[in-house]
């Protein structure tokens, strides 16, 4: 049986920067349909503090996961809560069929970054307030693939979709 692809999907700034008060820092239409098309049908796995800046409501047409210490959490109809990084693959492996998209936030790209093979990172250009800086990456085990710039009336929001696979 195939394994998942595991992927990790964010956005950061020229800083590092992912994450301002539970949220994101810009506001930045054409990379949200990214993310929309990257993660359609798939499964989506997040930590609860960014299921918690997203109202702690499921994204739609997708599986949602969310990781969490606690016990006694509690979370809408079809949310699965799942208590760490074992069951999270457990859970991937039974739906093999699935990729594994793991989308935040910064505690939860340090869990996977030994197992994740696939990156799809969107660099905007500018630098942006924020309190939450992107994981360390083992990024020398990995290649660059495709790159896609895409320019904003707004410089600071000029944006590169970049895709990266481990070697
Ligand atoms: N720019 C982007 O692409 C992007 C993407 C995603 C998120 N973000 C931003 O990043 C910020 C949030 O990131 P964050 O690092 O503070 O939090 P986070 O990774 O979203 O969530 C952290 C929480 O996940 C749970 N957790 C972490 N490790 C775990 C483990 N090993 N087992 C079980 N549960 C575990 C814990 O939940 P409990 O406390 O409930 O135990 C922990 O408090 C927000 O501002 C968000 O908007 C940005």
């Amino acid at each position: 049986m195939e394994d998942n692809m595991i992927a990790y999907i964010w956005a950061q700034d020229a800083r590092g920067t992912i994450g301002k008060n539970g949220t994101l820092p810009w506001h930045l239409p054409d990379d949200l349909k990214f993310f929309k098309d990257q993660t359609r049908d798939q499964i989506v796995v997040m930590g609860r503090k960014t299921f918690t800046g997203m109202g702690e409501r499921p994204l739609p047409k997708r599986v949602n996961v969310v990781l969490t210490r606690q016990a006694n959490f509690t979370a809408p109809a079809g949310v699965h809560v799942l208590h760490d990084k074992a069951a999270v693959l457990a859970f991937g492996a039974a739906h093999p069929e699935q990729h594994l998209m793991i989308i935040g936030g910064a505690e939860i790209y340090r869990l996977f970054a030994d197992v994740v093979d696939t990156l799809y990172v969107t660099r905007l250009a500018g630098t942006f307030a924020g309190d939450t800086q992107m994981a360390a990456l083992p990024w020398a085990d990995f290649t660059r693939t495709t790159a896609r710039t895409v320019v904003n009336a707004d410089p600071a929001l000029t944006h590169t979709f970049e895709t990266w696979q481990r070697k």
